[in-house]
């Protein structure tokens, strides 16, 4: 399978970058892309040598790089990662970006007939609908990199017409521990340090809030055509069971394992069928210890959003979305305080345009007045503080 991988310097892009190595004959890179950091690539070109275009952010860079990799095209900005999904000559198009920017690049793989391992999934939140009407009309295929969807999947393909409820695992994130009083005042970087996952910044304060989970409920409801009420989520400490279903028949399945996001990366690339012999990265050897508990709409609020965006759809998700983008940014860089990203999320679902069945172009505006309205209340919460 010829790989292109987008997002290639990021957590997700790095372990699949492990993924592609550690199974050479199966799997070969000829496409990447990369955000700012740019140090990565030499590094990877150096071991992949199939790779024939590469994409940076910045114009400059890439044409600095070009006159290093005469034999190599390198592309950049937001039309640079279309261009390398259309011309390489990949079959599978892995998108690891963060954020809105994973939108277009999604919409594009499937309108260019490529296999589509989705970890971005914020292009499910945004335009779930758009994408699931897309893989129709294309005959596309999309694999989930979420864990818990991954372990989903799985579950689905065994049990089919048996399923009755989705349920969603969550290890509860940073704060996990605390009240929601003693929320007022943390930190980003006490944010960041999440107790199971190693991930990057915006998912890591994602895992925080819990807007991470809002995220993966909207996506499980787009992927599996699930309904909110059907969608439960349960706490667990360890993140080992990955989420299960609860059966028709009485009882449930699920997957356990380590947290290592290189398992749901391997299942995806290898489109759900993983060959025999291929082993897990980090074998679990004992299931003692495990601890699961209810999970409590009154400490984590947040979930109600997931509601209004999976029973509505529409524009909500593209609300959603840009406004926790711009929020956790500005918490990011200590403009504003945790508990506001809450608050600048409920206020844009309040107040900006709600369409029941937007086209593209209709999201991409929404996405950006949203962006403006929540750099106003930025801009409030901040002078407020
Ligand atoms: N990490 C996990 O364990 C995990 C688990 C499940 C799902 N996910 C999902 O996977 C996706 C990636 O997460 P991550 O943790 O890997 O994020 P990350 O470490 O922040 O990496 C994001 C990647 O996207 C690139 N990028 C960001 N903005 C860009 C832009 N405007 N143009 C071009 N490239 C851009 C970054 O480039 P630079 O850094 O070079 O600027 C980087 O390569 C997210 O949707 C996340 O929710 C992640």
């Amino acid at each position: 399978m010829k790989i292109c991988l987008l997002g290639a310097s990021g957590s997700i892009g790095q372990q699949t970058i492990d993924v592609i190595n550690k199974n050479p004959k199966d799997f070969s890179l000829v496409a990447f892309s990369v955000g700012k950091r740019t140090r990565c690539i030499s590094y990877i070109l150096k071991k992949h040598k199939d790779v024939k275009h590469v994409c940076v952010q910045d114009r400059a860079k890439a044409r600095a790089y070009q006159k290093k990799y005469p034999n190599i095209k390198f592309h950049y900005g937001d039309e640079g990662l279309l261009e390398i999904i259309r011309e390489s000559s990949n079959d599978m198009v892995v998108n690891a970006l963060v954020g809105f920017v994973g939108l277009l690049p999604s919409i594009e793989a499937i309108k260019n007939h490529k296999k589509l391992a989705l970890a971005n999934k914020e292009s499910l939140v945004v335009g779930g609908d758009i994408i699931n009407s897309l893989l129709k009309e294309y005959n596309g295929e999309l694999y989930p990199i979420d864990s818990e969807h991954s372990a989903l999947w799985k579950c689905l393909k065994v049990d089919k017409d048996d399923v009755r409820r989705l349920i969603l695992t969550a290890s509860g994130g940073s704060f996990r521990n605390l009240t929601r009083e003693q929320l007022k005042d943390v930190t980003p970087e006490d944010a960041l340090k999440h107790p199971t996952w190693k991930m990057g910044a915006k998912i890591t304060i994602d895992s925080a809030t819990m807007v991470n989970k809002c995220f993966e409920i909207i996506e499980a409801g787009y992927l599996f055509n699930f309904d909110y009420d059907e969608i439960g989520v349960t706490l667990h400490d360890e993140s080992y069971l990955h989420s299960y279903v609860s059966l028709i028949s009485g009882g449930f399945r699920g997957e356990i394992s380590k947290p290592d996001m290189r398992n749901p990366i391997k299942f995806a690339l290898y489109e759900g069928n993983i060959p025999f012999k291929t082993s897990y990265f980090q074998k679990l050897d004992d299931l003692k210890g495990l601890h699961f508990h209810a999970f409590d709409l009154a400490r984590f609020p947040v979930i109600k959003f997931a509601k209004v965006v999976l029973d509505k759809k529409g524009t909500l998700g593209a609300i959603l979305n840009r406004s926790n983008e711009e929020a956790v940014r500005a918490f990011l860089n200590h403009q504003i305080k945790f508990l506001d990203i809450e608050r600048i999320i409920e206020q844009s679902l309040k107040n900006m345009r709600y369409i029941a069945n937007p086209s593209l172009e209709k999201i991409l505006i929404v996405d950006q007045e949203t962006k403006e309205y929540s750099h106003k209340l930025i801009k409030q919460l901040g002078e407020a503080r």
